[in-house]
């Protein structure tokens, strides 16, 4: 017997961008993004900045994504949004939206925790399917997060090791903002990094116990070598300015690597699935290729646009969900803190 196929609505606005996607189950139709810019004088998210845009958004995305994917709003199944973890003020604009749609489409609401979206993307139907089996650990990188999850099964997961301060992509940024570049500074720093010697300076990788990862300390520690160099040569930045990306960027994937090495060792798995914008970095990825030869690993990233923030990694979750019956109530609230396993 042919399942009916079941249409539905994402909505994500936990950060800085506003996305809808049309899933059919779980193939995506459309997955519209539209990336808030006010924040780039500023050089990081500014919180109220972030919810007005998303009030400004939200309806021209919807109905874009509804358009781009053929689909007429009476033909939906259900309507999926981002619950949390992120911004309070962000995450209100999706979940009234997707509430108030749904309470007037008379039609079912599905709350999704984006951790678990990032992670889920990997099931995301595709042309050529390359979806990791179970067991197997998932790093999520991204401005917002760091995180390696032992995944058992779709609901099934479990942290194992977390940033204590700044994500990665934070660790990106400001490193950038330490140098000049505009924000977001992570891709910059890549884009330098091909033209450097990662060898020339070395900074200091944090001691943290176990899987947990800290960025903070890094961050200092280029302040202050930027400091006294910049003192002694006011041109310093300038004329180093590749090494010192390269340098950076090689610091920040080699703590990503040891921890994920740490992790595949100790869990005796050697799936791997990557999420998150820092998944675009090349070096990460040339180190996960190397991986691959080295030490037996399965590698997994998905496309680049369902790995920063986007829509349709809610819509997979939202089918999974969907096919559990597994609802939200409309007295449902946001969760800006938002455990990974909690309901
Ligand atoms: O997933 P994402 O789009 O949004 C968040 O949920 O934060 O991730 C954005 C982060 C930024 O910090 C950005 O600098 C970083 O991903 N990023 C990169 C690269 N591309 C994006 N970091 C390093 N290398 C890249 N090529
Ligand atoms: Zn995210």
């Amino acid at each position: 017997m042919k399942t009916q196929k079941k249409y539905i609505l994402a909505i994500e606005s936990s950060c800085d961008d506003t996305s809808a996607a049309v899933l059919s189950n779980d193939t995506v139709l459309s997955n519209v993004v539209a990336t808030q810019e006010v924040h780039k004088d500023y050089g990081g998210v500014v919180p109220e900045l972030a919810s007005r845009a998303h009030q400004q958004n939200i309806i021209p995305v919807v109905h874009q994504a509804l358009a781009k994917a053929n689909i007429d709003k009476k033909q939906l199944s259900a309507i999926a949004f981002t619950q949390g973890p992120g911004l309070m003020g962000s995450l209100l604009v999706g979940t009234s939206f997707a509430k108030s749609m749904a309470l007037g489409l008379d039609i079912p609401l599905i709350s999704v925790n984006h951790m678990q979206a990032h992670i889920l993307s990997h099931f995301i139907r595709e042309d050529n399917p390359s979806m990791p089996p179970f067991p197997f650990l998932a790093m999520t990188v991204s401005g917002g997060h760091t995180q390696i999850v032992r995944v058992n099964d779709y609901f099934d997961m479990k942290v194992l090791g977390e940033t204590l301060d700044d994500a990665v992509g934070e660790a990106f940024d400001k490193s950038a903002k330490l140098l000049g570049l505009s924000y977001p500074g992570g891709p910059l720093i890549d884009q330098h990094a091909q033209k450097g010697n990662p060898q020339a300076f070395t900074f200091p990788k944090p001691k943290v116990a176990g899987l947990d990862f800290s960025f903070s300390g890094l961050k200092t520690s280029i302040l202050y070598f930027l400091q006294q160099k910049t003192k002694e040569d006011p041109g310093f930045i300038e004329t180093h300015l590749a090494d010192l990306c390269a340098a950076i960027q090689h610091t920040i994937v080699d703590i990503l690597l040891d921890k994920l090495k740490l992790a595949a060792s100790q869990q005796k798995i050697t799936q791997i699935a990557i999420g998150g914008g820092v998944a675009a970095n090349s070096l990460l990825r040339k180190r996960l290729k190397e991986a691959e030869k080295n030490w037996g690993w399965t590698t997994y990233i998905p496309k680049f646009e369902y790995c920063t923030d986007n829509a349709a990694m809610i819509g997979i979750v939202g089918y999974f969900k969907l096919l559990k019956q597994d609802f939200a109530q409309q007295n449902t609230t946001v969760k800006a803190r938002f455990l990974l396993n909690e309901e």
